[in-house]
């Protein structure tokens, strides 16, 4: 009888170890999902500083109005569709289209000398800065 007894506690302990490795391991796995969550959440941080970006962009569509791109130029079928800058984010970075923007000497084979756009080198820095990125907006 105490041997099955003793038996007894030895396959409750081993069940009770089993179940209870069962349950850390399952604990663990919750833990990594949080983790995971929190990936989502630096994510979703993330998108936040593209959303300020886009207050950039929003600044460099009025400007692209104001600034009289639009009589050279269309976006989205607006404008003159002689020369569209559709998709023209794609092509180029940062430097290249200031440097296109402003009609840069370096530049002098994309943009034919008789166009005259020199006047956007007198731009206020934030101003192009503006216009850069809502030219990298156009995919
Ligand atoms: C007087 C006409 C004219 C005005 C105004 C003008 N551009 Fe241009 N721009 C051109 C021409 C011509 C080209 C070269 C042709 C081309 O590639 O589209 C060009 C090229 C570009 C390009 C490169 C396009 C490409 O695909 O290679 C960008 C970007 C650009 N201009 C942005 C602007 C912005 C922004 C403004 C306003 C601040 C502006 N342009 C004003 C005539 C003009």
């Amino acid at each position: 009888m105490r041997e099955l007894i003793s038996k007894l506690i030895v396959l409750l302990t081993s069940i009770l170890i089993v179940t209870l490795s069962i349950i850390f391991g399952f604990s663990q796995n919750q833990n990594k999902n949080k983790i995971d969550e929190n990936n989502n959440i630096s994510s979703f941080q993330k998108a936040k500083t593209i959303a300020l970006d886009s207050a950039k962009i929003q600044k460099g569509k009025e400007l692209f109005i104001k600034k009289g791109c639009l009589r050279c130029h269309s976006i989205d079928k607006q404008g003159n569709s002689r020369n569209p800058l559709d998709g023209v984010g794609k092509s180029y970075n940062k430097d290249i289209l200031e440097k296109l923007i402003v009609g840069d000497e370096s530049i002098e084979e994309n943009i034919p000398k008789r166009v005259f756009k020199q006047r956007y080198k007198q731009l206020p820095s934030n101003e192009l800065e503006a216009l850069v990125e809502y030219m990298k907006s156009l995919r």
